[in-house]
């Protein structure tokens, strides 16, 4: 094949360079050569991806955002905001073996029932293989169309050719471009493989769905700037020790973010939790000191979890502190509130937090519920059946308000729990009656009061 001529430019400074170079001249930065094609004409330019537009009047730009295609998996069309978009670019990243495969093969039968023809294009597994993972999915529908192919001419050619309703590229890292030398997963390779599978995707509407492979430090491998080329990133998210994985919006340029969708992998494949507080509470232990109950909102779902703690003296010199599903930051800033304003001293002792099931918490909502397990643990006395807590703590040990109060309360109502200790700053009146009993505080030091 004729090799395009190619140059390897700096990711910081743009600085370009013939051959690879460890160490950008121009800016000093280390490492940041990377190779892509220069197109016709273009001498010394990146090849960017480019459209031919003309300005339009914003008066006279046609609004809708047409039809959406729905997967038929509710907890995915959530995520998405209501669906496909026509001609959209949705980037799947995750751990290995999270479940990433599982599910767009799963999305695909949904389609290909419909009678709606849909490409899975993989690098990584043989068609054998993936027929036998189609097997245990029941995944058999005719339109459903395996493509093993790494080339990205040829998937390109294929996909132009077969017009599927959607297109799965599993994974982007190994798709090759025979245009440039460097080798398969490169940022090279996955930025010029991305962009001109995206560029495709706009020009004749058919959505994508790129795999993505994430590195250790938890960013999609290769390039970040592949997030910013897409318009949807999902991340597939889950403890592969637990069954439970969630799908969750990071960006969405066609709906909400931070939503999520519950699944649980099961052995014929990833089934729809429907009610997620229903699953995480499924194991939690009654009566049992360390337990708290937060109503914590994902996107625009009330989700229940329950955060556990155990804090016991410390048996070495330093106290020790693991937060799991918590910012551990946050954590250490509550114990020097508790110890301040409620006199209960965690100086000598070692503090274990965990959020059951795995999940992971990253609202102010919890930081009532973090103290509330803590102090438990601590005095050894089980918080008040039926209880739930929510709200963000300050520094000065003042209880805040936080969002959505009502929708909170009202998912803690319908799970049965009859007491919730609540910020004093949400007003009365936003919150309509409900069978549930609500304990307003304003400060830390009411907490123990009400909590046992
Ligand atoms: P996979 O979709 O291959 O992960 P990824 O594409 O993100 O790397 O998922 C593989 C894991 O899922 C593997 O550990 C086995 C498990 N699994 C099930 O538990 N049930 C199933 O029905 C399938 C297909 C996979
Ligand atoms: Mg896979």
């Amino acid at each position: 094949m004729k090799k395009g001529r190619t140059m390897f430019f700096c990711q910081e400074c743009g600085q370009q360079s013939p051959k690879w170079l460890g160490k950008c001249p121009s800016c000093g930065a280390w490492n940041r050569f990377v190779e892509e094609e220069l197109r016709d004409g273009e001498a010394g330019q990146p090849a960017a991806i480019r459209f031919e537009g003309v300005p339009e009047s914003i008066d006279a730009i046609a609004a809708d955002e047409g039809e959406r295609l729905a997967t038929g998996i509710a907890e995915m069309d959530r995520v998405l905001g209501g669906g496909i978009v026509a001609g959209s670019a949705i980037l799947v990243g995750g751990d290995p073996g999270i479940g990433k495969s599982t599910l767009l093969l799963q999305v695909l039968e949904q389609l290909a029932r419909r009678g709606l023809t849909v490409l899975y294009c993989t690098g990584e597994e043989s068609a054998r293989q993936i027929k036998l993972r189609g097997k245990r999915l029941g995944a058999s529908a005719k339109e459903l169309l395996v493509l093993v192919e790494v080339e990205l001419e040829n998937i390109l050619r294929q996909v132009q050719e077969i017009k599927p309703a959607i297109a799965v590229i599993d994974s982007i890292q190994t798709v090759y471009s025979g245009a440039l030398s460097s080798a398969p997963g490169s940022v090279g390779q996955v930025r010029e493989a991305s962009g001109r599978l995206i560029l495709m995707a706009k020009k004749t509407g058919i959505p994508i769905f790129l795999v993505g492979h994430v590195t250790k430090d938890g960013s999609i491998a290769g390039p970040k700037v592949l997030e910013h080329m897409v318009d949807t990133v999902l991340y597939f998210e889950g403890d592969s020790g637990h069954a439970y994985r969630v799908i969750r919006g990071i960006k969405n340029r066609f709906g909400p973010t931070h939503e999520i969708g519950v699944f649980e992998m099961r052995d014929t494949g990833l089934a729809e939790v429907a009610n997620p507080s229903a699953f995480f509470l499924a194991e939690r232990p009654e009566g049992a000191a360390g337990s708290v109950v937060v109503p914590s909102m994902e996107g625009t779902r009330p989700i229940l979890v329950e955060v556990q703690s155990l804090v016991s003296p410390t048996s070495f010199g330093m106290p020790r502190r693991t937060a799991i599903g918590v910012d551990h930051n946050r954590v250490s800033l509550l114990t020097a509130v508790m110890d301040r304003i409620c006199g209960i001293r965690l100086g000598a002792s070692d503090i274990f937090l965990n959020v059951a099931g795995g999940v992971k918490v990253d609202e102010p909502a919890i930081d009532l519920g973090i103290v509330a397990a803590m102090a438990s643990s601590f005095l050894d006395r089980p918080v008040a059946a039926g209880t739930v807590v929510f709200g963000e703590v300050g520094l000065t040990g003042e209880i805040r308000g936080i969002s959505q109060t009502e929708i909170r309360v009202r998912e803690a109502s319908r799970m049965g729990f009859t007491r919730c200790i609540l910020p004093r700053t949400q007003t009365r009146e936003c919150l309509p009656e409900m069978p549930i009993d609500l304990v307003r505080i304003g400060s830390l030091r009411e907490l123990t009061d009400h909590l046992f």
